[in-house]
Formats: structure tokens, sequence, C-alpha cells
């Protein structure tokens, strides 16, 4: 693009959305090109925050006439490098499209904009005496458009399921600009192919997610919380297990290592542990009183010390340890990063394959160079783990992203057998787009690459991300 056909592009997008809703400053562009991996190249072309649906629906036309690509953009929490901006894109965040419309307390429905945070969900439904079941620790910054492009998974996965089960419509503004409205409120509607469904988790690669509507439910019953200490890996499956044989209804299952702790422990302010002697590994177990608020979590407690897999417990005993007890868990992201240079997986297996996979990665784990951490915590009654590679901040980053990108190699080669996932919840996006095709059948991508090309025969939408055009 020459300078004249720059500066024509850019007085158009500022007749679009307003002179100071268009971004070209170098340094503000480094930010919102960004999203939390922080280790791709970011060069956008410039930023616009349009307004409403047809605002995006005029930017897309305008790009889409001068073959100008394309980054949606949502609350940037992101960690795949999806909305990562490398090669001169127009960066469309939707951070101003935040209007939530009254609750539907009838079809227990929420109708919002797509920039709207996934907290302010929450408390909407909270206000209206309901509930809005995804929840993350991100919840504050991430955007029901991000949640909804990635198919966000959370920490109440195991209960309520991920972002597309809360998803009942979508209105979409398609890479030619045209709109396409799916935003039914309906439950059920078996008239063709459900569309809907190719943009969740497309992380923005078919079309720019502009308005939403969600499924919210009655507020649970009242849920206690306990932070289990455990000695051996197998014994978290084994508590798994015994709690589901218990009838318990659990809404949560997470665990994370001694060394997890251990970071959060030097880095989050005022975390504390809950026990007098530390273990290997702990669980955060929340489960549901039974019906007329009796306890389900105390005789279960009692089974799993009776089992031998519980070395101690703890309870929350109030909202203030409750909270406490949550942050150990939800603190872990953040302590890593203050810890030191991290490369982030979020594999998924089969869940009775834990066991015997958890014994390879630890083979791979003691192989690795020293100067690595390995860091396992995660969803880990979703099957989903998340293991950290830890470098010093001292060392070079990218040297330390390289010699963990060869771990990591080597357990990526471990899942293909387990019938395992590269990506559970975070996606593809820039990161593991070489590791697609160790979880999905070449026939897959192919059909993926087919709907790309169908939607997006110009290629302008989100390019490179997940898969490279043939
Ligand atoms: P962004 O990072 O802005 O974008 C993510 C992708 O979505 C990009 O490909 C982007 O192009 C696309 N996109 C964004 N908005 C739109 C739109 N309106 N239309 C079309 N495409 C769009 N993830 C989990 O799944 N589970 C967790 O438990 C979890 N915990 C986290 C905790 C922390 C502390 C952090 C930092 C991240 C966590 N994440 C988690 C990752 C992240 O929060 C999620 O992926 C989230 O859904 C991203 O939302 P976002 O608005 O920040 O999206
Ligand atoms: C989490 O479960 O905390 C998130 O997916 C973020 C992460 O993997 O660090
Ligand atoms: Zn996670």
């Amino acid at each position: 693009m020459t300078s004249a056909q720059g500066s024509q592009l850019m007085a158009a997008l500022r007749n679009i959305v307003g002179d100071c809703n268009v971004v070209t400053e170098p340094k503000e562009l480094q930010v919102l090109g960004c999203d939390w991996t922080k280790i791709f190249t970011v060069d956008p072309l410039a930023a616009v925050f349009p307004g409403s649906t047809e605002e995006v629906s005029a930017v897309m036309k305008l790009c889409h006439e001068n073959r100008v690509s394309v980054v949606p953009s949502g609350g940037r929490t992101g960690l795949a490098g999806g909305a990562v901006a490398g090669n001169k894109e127009v960066v469309i965040s939707l951070k101003r499209m935040t209007k939530i419309e009254p609750v539907d307390r009838v079809g227990l429905t929420v109708q919002c904009e797509a920039g709207v945070t996934t907290q302010a969900v929450q408390e909407a439904a909270s206000a209206a005496g309901l509930f809005f079941a995804l929840d993350l620790a991100a919840k504050g910054s991430s955007h029901i458009g991000g949640n909804i492009a990635t198919n966000a998974g959370g920490l109440k996965l195991i209960r309520y399921g991920g972002m597309r089960e809360q998803v009942l419509g979508l209105e979409v503004v398609l890479p030619d600009g045209s709109i396409l409205d799916m935003n039914s409120r309906l439950r059920k509607n078996n008239t063709g192919y459900d569309l809907k469904q190719l943009f969740i988790g497309c992380e923005g690669t078919l079309g720019i997610v502009t308005r939403a509507t969600l499924r919210l439910m009655a507020k649970p019953r009242h849920v206690q919380l306990s932070c289990i200490a455990v000695r051996d890996f197998s014994d978290i499956t084994k508590i798994l297990t015994i709690s589901n044989m218990q009838g318990a209804t659990i809404t949560a299952f997470e665990f994370f290592t001694d060394v997890a702790h251990g970071i959060v422990l030097q880095h989050a302010q005022g975390a504390r542990t809950p026990f007098q002697q530390r273990a290997p590994f702990y669980v955060i177990l929340e489960v549901e009183d039974a019906a007329g608020g009796v306890s389900v979590m105390e005789p279960l407690l009692e089974k799993l010390y009776e089992e031998g897999v519980c070395l101690d417990a703890v309870i929350a005993q109030n909202s203030a340890q409750f909270k406490e007890l949550w942050s150990l868990r939800e603190n872990i992201t953040e302590s890593l990063s203050a810890h030191g240079h991290v490369r982030k997986n979020d594999i998924s297996l089969p869940i009775d394959m834990l066991d015997a996979f958890i014994r390879e990665l630890m083979d791979e784990v003691a192989k690795a160079p020293k100067d690595i951490e390995v860091v396992l915590f995660g969803h880990i009654g979703d099957g989903n783990l998340h293991i950290n590679y830890v470098g010093p901040r001292s060392g070079d980053k990218n040297k330390f992203q390289d010699a963990a990108r060869k771990v990591e190699e080597r357990i990526f080669a471990l899942l293909p057998k387990y019938r395992g996932s590269v990506s559970a919840e975070h996606g593809i996006g820039l990161l593991k787009k070489k590791d697609l095709g160790l979880s999905r059948s070449e026939a897959e991508i192919n059909l993926m690459r087919g709907i790309k090309d169908l939607l997006d025969p110009a290629g302008i939408m989100n390019p490179g991300k997940i898969f490279d055009r043939k």
C-alpha cells in the first residue's frame, strides 16, 4: 500500500468511527496489536474502535474493498497469539460495544454486545437474581466476543460446560462486511445446519462477533469449597472417581503442584498456604450442598481420608476463606508471569488416561534442561492439564522460548496415542499452528480450509491464525 493509499484508508476509517476512535500511534499499537503471549512480532497498521454493528460492518466493507487484513480484538487476554497483529493489519477492537439488554427472567437469557466483559455479564445476571456460568480468572478483562471466539473453558466447565454451551444466538459481521443475524433466543431449532457453531471457537478467522444471546440459569445451590493436600498424582483421579461415585455435584475440580503453590506464595500479595505441612499436589474441590442445605463436602472428605487419598484438607468456613482458597488457584497465571519467562500449554486427555500420561510426562520433564521449571496445574476434572515451562527472568527470552519449545514438542508427541488435544481451551492462534495436525486429521484440516475459503475468499479475516492458507 502506498502512503497516499494508507492516508486515504485512515481518512475513510475516521469517517466511519470518528477521529478519536482510530489509533495510529506506534506505542499504542504495540499494546493494541498484542495479547497475553507477548512473544510475537506486533506491527499493526492501525486500530479502530467501532461503536455499533453497523460501524463494524462499514469498517469491514472498507477493508474488504481495499484487501486490507483485519484482526478482531477483545480483552487481549488470549494465550495463543490469536489477537496478535504482526503484518500491517487493522485491529478491530470491540471495547466500545458494551451494551447489555435487560435480562429475560422467563426464558433465562441475556443479550449483549460483544465488547462486554465476562464479569459484567456475571454481574448483570446476578443483579437479576440469576447466574451466568462461564468463569475464568481473566473475567475482569476478557470480552464475551473473545470468550466466544476462543470457546473459552474456564473453572466451571465440569458442571456447566464451556462457552459453546452458553451461547443461544449470535450476530456476526462477515469478512465482506455483511451482517449475519443468527441471534435467535430459541432453545430448540432444528432447521438445518447450526451455523453459529462455526463462529464459536473460530478465533476470529471467519467473522467478527458483534452481539450474542447467552443462556442464564437459576443461581446454583450453596456450594462448599475445599483444598485437599495430596501425595500422588494418581490420588487426584481417585478423588475424582470417589466424588463421582458418592453422587457429589462437582462445580469445580482443579489441581496444582506444590511448585505452582510456592510461586503463588512468593508473588501474589497476601497469599498464605492453608496447610501446616506442604504436599506434592493440591486439589481445589467445589461441590453443591444436597437439598435442604445438607453438606456433601464433610462426608465426602471423610470418605477420602478413609480411602487414604487425602493427606490433609481444609474447608472454607466463610466467604473470605472461600475467596482466599480460590485465589491460590486463580493467581497462578499472574504469579508465573511475575516469576520468569513462561511458555504455556493447555492440553487435554481422556480423563481415565491422565495417570498413564503423567508418568510419561514426568520422564520427559526429567530430561528437560535444568533451568526450565515445569509447573503443572489446571482443570483436571475436565482432563485439561496446563503445563507451563518457566525460565529465569534474567535469561534471554528468545533462547528460553526455543529451549521450552523443544521440551513441548516431545510432550506434544505423546498426545496422538491417547487421542489427546494440543489445545483444550486457549485455541491454536499463532502459538500451536505447527501442532494442529497432532490433534486433527488431514481430512478435518482440509474441511476447515474449505470453510475458511468459502466465508473469507479474500483471506483478510485474521489471516495466519489456526492454519495458513494453501
Ligand atoms: P482476545 O485475547 O482479545 O482474543 C482472543 C481471540 O478471539 C483472537 O483470535 C481474536 O481475534 C478473537 N476475537 C476477540 N474478540 C472477537 C470478536 N468479537 N469476534 C471475533 N473474534 C474475536 N481461557 C480459558 O479458556 N480458560 C481459563 O480458565 C482461562 N483463564 C485465564 C486466566 C488468565 C489470568 C488469563 C490472562 C487468560 C486466561 N484464559 C483462559 C485465556 C483467555 O482469557 C480466553 O481465551 C478468553 O476467552 C479471551 O478473551 P479476550 O476477550 O481477551 O480475547
Ligand atoms: C487457567 O486455567 O488459569 C488459564 O487457562 C490460564 C493459564 O493457563 O495460565
Ligand atoms: Zn485454564
